[in-house]
Parts: C-alpha cells; structure tokens; sequence
C-alpha cells in the first residue's frame, strides 16, 4: 500500500497535516516576539521547547515528517514527470491552479528556505556555543538570548524581504497542499467542499501572514 501510487499521495497528506499543525503551534509561540519586554517571554518559551523531554521526543517526530515529507515529494514529482516525458507543444486549458502545478518549485523554495531557518535559528538555539557574537546566555539556567538572534536577523533588509518572498511561497504550497490533502484522505466530499476551500483559504492566508509580519516588524524596528 506505502509504496503504491495512492500509499505515497496518503504519506504526502498526512505528513503535511501533521507539519500544519506544527507550523499553527510555532506560529503562537513566534507571537511572544511581539510582547515588548525585551524578549524575556520569547526566551522563556524557547528554554522550555529545548528542554523539556516530551517537546524533544515531538521534534524526532516533526524532522521524520518533514524529511518523508520531502522525500516523498521529490519521488511524486519524479514520478510525473517519467509519465510524461514530453512536453507538449501547445499547452492544452488546464483546469489545475498554478499552485497545484508548481508544487515542486514550491517545496523546492521551501526546503531552501528551511535549510537557512535552521542554520541561523535553530543551531543557534541548541547546538551553538556561546559567544559573543553568535548567541549569549542570559541565566545561571542557561536560557539563551534567541530574541536578540530574531531581532539582529531581521534588522537585515535583505534577509526580511527573503523571508517574506518566502512565505508567499509557503502560502501558495500551502493553500494547494491543504485541499490536495483532504481529497486523497476522502474528506472533501460534496458537502465539505466549499468548507475544506474555506478553511484551507484561511489557514494558508493567515499563517503565512502571521510569520511575515515578524521579519517586518524588527526590520521597522531597527529604523527608530
Ligand atoms: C518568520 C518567522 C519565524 C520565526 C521568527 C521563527 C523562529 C524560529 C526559532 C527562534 C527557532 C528555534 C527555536 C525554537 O525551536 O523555537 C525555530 C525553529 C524552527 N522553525 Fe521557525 N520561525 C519562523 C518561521 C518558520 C517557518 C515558516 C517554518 C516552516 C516552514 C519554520 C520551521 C521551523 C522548524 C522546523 C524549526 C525547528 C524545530 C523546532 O525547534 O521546533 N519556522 N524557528
């Protein structure tokens, strides 16, 4: 069954929901950025999700998902493209959205996109050794200034605006993967239909969104 045709399209999907819900979860932790004490929530925050064991265990979870998830996508497209091998020469009216045609070159931003996140965030949180420069501890429990990481990154004009082109590619992956997801699992039927496109709308408009306002904001920030 996994390695049918339909096995790899119900990976896809469900790998994906699971990578929805993550990105809802660190969405609402990213949002303590925006409570102006200096970044003392945020790091509290952070200290706990690289601490506590049961968050530890989730993690093993999540970059399992994320990597079947891409490895998945990579042997879909592959797949598609081996059954047709030659473009034809005039492109006949398709009724497929550009995102749902382009969700290669999507994910494709997106992996990049996340190589960078994790190399400037991510070490930096767990793995990077203190020192000037690079990351500080601000407690004798070793909770590490991730705020002044976020903060010092978006400062860079450049690096926000990569971020924010970014999660216009994530919406479009998003929006497209969301009902993708629903149709494979059977769960956009007639009368969920409009419902599933609604809120798969919304989620893709909203959380994209909610993330591009962070490099936005500490880059509007840094100017004063
Ligand atoms: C643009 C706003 C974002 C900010 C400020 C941000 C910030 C951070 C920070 C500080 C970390 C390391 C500490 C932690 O684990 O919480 C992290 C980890 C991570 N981020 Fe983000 N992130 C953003 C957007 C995203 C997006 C859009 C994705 C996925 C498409 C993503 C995926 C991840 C993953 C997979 C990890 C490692 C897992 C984890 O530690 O929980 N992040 N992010």
């Amino acid at each position: 069954m996994l390695s049918s045709s339909l096995g790899r399209k119900v990976v896809m999907a469900l790998t994906g929901l699971f990578l929805v819900m993550f990105l809802l979860v660190h969405l609402s932790g990213n949002l303590l950025l925006f409570k102006e004490d200096g970044g003392a929530a945020f790091n509290a925050y952070a200290h706990f999700m690289s601490t506590s064991p049961i968050i530890r265990v989730l993690e093993i979870g999540l970059f399992a998902g994320i990597i079947f998830h891409f490895l998945e996508g990579v042997s879909l497209l592959r797949k598609n493209q081996q059954a047709r091998p030659t473009r034809y020469a005039v492109k006949s009216p398709s009724s497929a959205t550009w995102a749902s045609r382009s969700m290669g070159l999507l994910g494709g931003t997106i992996t990049i996109f996340l190589v960078i996140h994790l190399a400037d965030f991510f070490y930096k949180s767990k793995f990077a050794t203190p020192e000037p420069g690079v990351i500080s501890v601000i407690d004798a429990e070793g909770t590490r200034d991730l705020y002044a990481v976020v903060r010092e990154a978006f400062a860079v004009g450049w690096y926000s605006a990569v971020y924010v082109a970014c999660m216009v590619g994530l919406a479009l992956h998003l929006f497209h993967g969301f009902q993708s997801a629903f149709q494979t699992l059977g769960l956009s039927h007639r009368g969920y239909a409009l419902l599933v496109r609604r809120i798969g709308l919304l989620y893709a408009i909203v959380v994209p969104l909610g993330f591009a306002s962070m490099p936005v904001y500490f880059f509007l920030k840094s100017l004063n």
